[in-house]
C-alpha cells in the first residue's frame, strides 16, 4: 500500500508492488550476529547471568549499554541501506513527512521481523526517527541542526562530534558510521546548494538553505577525516533587549549606541571567532531609522535586517575552473552607485577595506561592518595591515589619517572563558595625534573575580570621560544623561 515512494519492479507485466527484497538483509545481519534459534530474545533483555567470576559476569551495565548501541547502530547501518535500495529517491523528494515516516516504519518492521529482531517501543521509535533523518536529512547531524540551544556544530572526522552550547564546546556522543558515512552526509549538503567537494576540489564554504553558514574540508587535506564547521542560522536573531538581559551590555550602554548608529557614526564591530560579532551588528542595525536606503554585502548572508529598504548582496567564490569570482570589493564598489544611506559589510577581512573606508568618508556615513581582532587598538592595525596587503602604496600616516576620520567607534564583543558573551569595551577614535590614531575608551567591562563555578564576576562601567560626539548628539537631538558617563559605584 505504500507503493508510492517505493521503486517499482523492472517489469511493466507485473502491475503489483514486487515486495522487497529483505533476504538480503537478513543475510548481511546474519553476518554480524551469528544465527540464533527461530525466538530470538529481545535485544534488550538481559542473559542470564553466567556462575562464577567470568568476565562476562563482570560486564557493567556500561559495556552492556555500549554493546547494545553498537548492535543497534549495525542494524540501523543494514536498514539504511535497505531503505535506499527500496525507496524511490525522487519521488522522496516531494514526500510528506508523515507518508514517508509511515512507509520507512514499514519497510523497517518488516525488516526487523525477517531478522528476528525485536525493540522495545521507545528503540523502535529512535531507529525510525534515525531512519527518516539518514534518508530525509543530514543524518547524524539531524538532531543537533534541529536543537535550538547548539550554536555551532563542529565534526573532527567521523567520530568526533563538538557542539557549541551558551558558548562552551562540549563533545557528544554522537558520530557517523565510518568517514565514507560523513562524506556521504557533506555531499548531500553541498550538492543541495548546487557545490561539489571531492579530492580535487577539498574544501567548501556554503549557505545551507535555511541560512546556516557551511564549511568543509575533506582528505587528504583534512588528515584524519573530513572537518566540518556549521554555524547554524539563528530564526530569531538575538536584538538589543535580549542582549541586554544576557548581560551582554548595560541598558546605559545600549542608549548611547542607539545615540551612535541614529546619529551616524561610522562603527566598527570587533571581536574574536565566534564572540558574537555579527549578532552585535545586527542588534545594532536596529537603531537605523526606517526611512533609510541600507546596503549589506556579506560572504555568507547572515545579517537580518528589520528595515524595509534593505538590499542584501552576497559574494560569490569562483567556481571549479576559477571562474565567477564576485568578491566582497566587487559587490561594496558596485553598491556605492545604488544610492544607499548606509553600508553594511557583515565583516571585512580583505582588499574591501580600502573601498569600505572610503565609503565611511564619503557620504555613507552611518557604515557599519565586523572585523577580527582583540581589542580596538588591534582592529586599527588589522585595518592598516589589510590596507598595506591590498597594495594600496600610501605613508603610514595617510593611512591612519584616512582610519581615524574614517571610523568613529570601535564596539569590542568578546567571548570570555566562562563562555559568556559581553561587550568588553566601547571605544571613540578622536582624531590623530601626530603620528598615532587617538582614542579614548568610553565603556568597559571590569572583572573582579570568579566564583567557584568558573563564572566569572564583574560589571560594566564607563570610564568617566565625556563623550567625544555629546555635541553631535546633542544637535541630532539626543540628550544623554551626563549620569549615563559616570563610573560604576558598587
Ligand atoms: N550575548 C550573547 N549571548 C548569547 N549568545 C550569543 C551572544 N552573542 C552571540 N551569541 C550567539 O553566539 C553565536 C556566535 O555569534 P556570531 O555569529 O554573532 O559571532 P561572530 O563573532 O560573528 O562569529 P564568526 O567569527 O564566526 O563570524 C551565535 O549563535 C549567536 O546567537
Ligand atoms: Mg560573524
Amino acid at each position: 500500500m505504500f507503493s508510492r515512494y517505493r521503486k517499482q519492479p523492472a517489469s511493466p507485466v507485473d502491475a503489483s508492488p514486487a515486495p522487497p527484497p529483505l533476504n538480503k538483509v537478513s543475510k548481511k545481519i546474519a553476518a554480524i550476529d551469528p544465527p540464533k534459534p527461530a525466538h530470538r530474545p529481545k535485544v534488550d533483555k538481559a542473559p542470564p547471568p553466567p556462575r562464577g567470576g567470568s568476565a562476562a559476569a563482570r560486564a557493567t551495565p556500561a559495556d552492556k549499554e555500549r554493546k547494545r548501541k553498537e548492535r543497534l547502530s549495525e542494524i540501523k547501518v543494514q536498514l539504511h541501506k535497505e531503505l535506499l535500495d527500496n525507496l524511490n529517491l525522487s519521488a522522496i523528494e516531494n514526500a510528506a513527512e508523515s507518508d514517508l515516516k509511515t512507509e520507512i516504519t514499514a519497510i523497517a518492521s518488516e525488516a526487523l521481523n525477517e531478522m528476528g529482531v525485536v525493540l522495545n517501543r521507545d528503540e523502535r521509535q529512535a531507529l525510525n526517527q534515525d531512519l527518516f533523518d539518514e534518508v530525509k536529512g543530514l543524518g547524524p547531524l539531524e538532531p543537533l541542526l534541529k536543537d535550538d540551544n547548539v550554536n555551532d556544530i563542529l565534526v573532527n572526522g567521523p567520530q568526533q562530534i563538538f557542539v557549541e552550547r551558551d558558548g562552551k564546546l562540549t563533545l557528544t556522543d554522537i558520530t557517523f558510521k565510518d568517514e565514507r558515512h560523513l562524506l556521504r552526509i557533506i555531499d548531500k549538503i553541498v550538492s543541495a546548494v548546487g557545490r561539489r567537494v571531492d579530492e580535487s576540489n577539498p574544501y567548501v564554504d556554503a549557505r545551507l538553505s535555511d541560512g546556516s553558514r557551511f564549511n568543509a574540508m575533506v582528505p587528504p587535506i583534512a588528515v584524519d577525516g573530513s572537518l566540518v564547521s556549521i554555524r547554524k542560522f539563528k530564526k530569531e536573531k538575538l536584538g538589543i533587549n535580549d542582549l541586554v538581559k544576557f548581560g551582554a551590555f548595560t541598558e546605559e550602554m545600549a542608549l548611547y549606541l542607539e545615540a551612535a548608529v541614529s546619529t551616524r557614526l561610522n562603527v566598527i564591530v570587533s571581536g574574536g571567532t565566534g564572540s558574537g560579532k555579527t549578532t552585535t551588528l545586527n542588534a545594532l542595525s536596529s537603531f537605523i531609522d526606517n526611512s533609510e536606503r541600507i546596503l549589506t554585502i556579506e560572504d555568507t548572508a547572515e545579517l537580518q535586517l528589520q528595515q524595509t529598504h534593505v538590499g542584501r548582496m552576497e559574494s560569490r567564490p569562483a567556481n571549479v575552473e576559477g571562474k565567477g569570482a564576485v568578491t566582497q570589493r566587487d559587490c561594496l564598489r558596485n553598491a556605492l552607485r545604488m544610492r544607499p544611506d548606509r553600508i553594511i559589510v557583515g565583516e571585512t577581512r580583505g582588499e574591501e577595506v580600502i573601498d569600505m573606508l572610503q565609503a565611511m568618508n564619503t557620504g555613507h556615513d552611518g557604515s557599519m561592518t565586523t572585523i577580527h581582532a582583540n581589542s580596538a587598538r588591534d582592529a586599527v592595525s588589522r585595518l592598516e595591515n589589510m590596507i598595506a596587503m591590498a597594495g594600496i602604496e600610501m605613508p603610514l600616516k595617510a593611512v591612519r589619517a584616512q582610519i581615524a576620520s574614517a571610523v568613529h567607534l570601535i564596539v569590542q564583543a568578546s567571548r570570555l572563558q566562562d563562555g559568556s558573551r559581553r561587550m568588553v569595551s566601547i571605544t571613540e577614535v578622536t582624531g590623530m595625534e601626530g603620528e598615532v590614531i587617538s582614542m579614548q575608551e568610553v565603556f568597559r567591562y571590569q572583572r573582579v573575580g570568579l566564583t567557584p563555578e568558573n563564572k566569572i564576576v564583574g560589571h560594566f562601567t564607563a570610564t568617566g570621560v565625556r563623550s567625544h560626539f555629546s555635541e553631535r548628539f546633542k544637535m541630532w537631538g539626543y540628550n544623554l544623561p551626563a549620569e549615563l558617563f559616570e563610573p560604576f559605584q558598587p
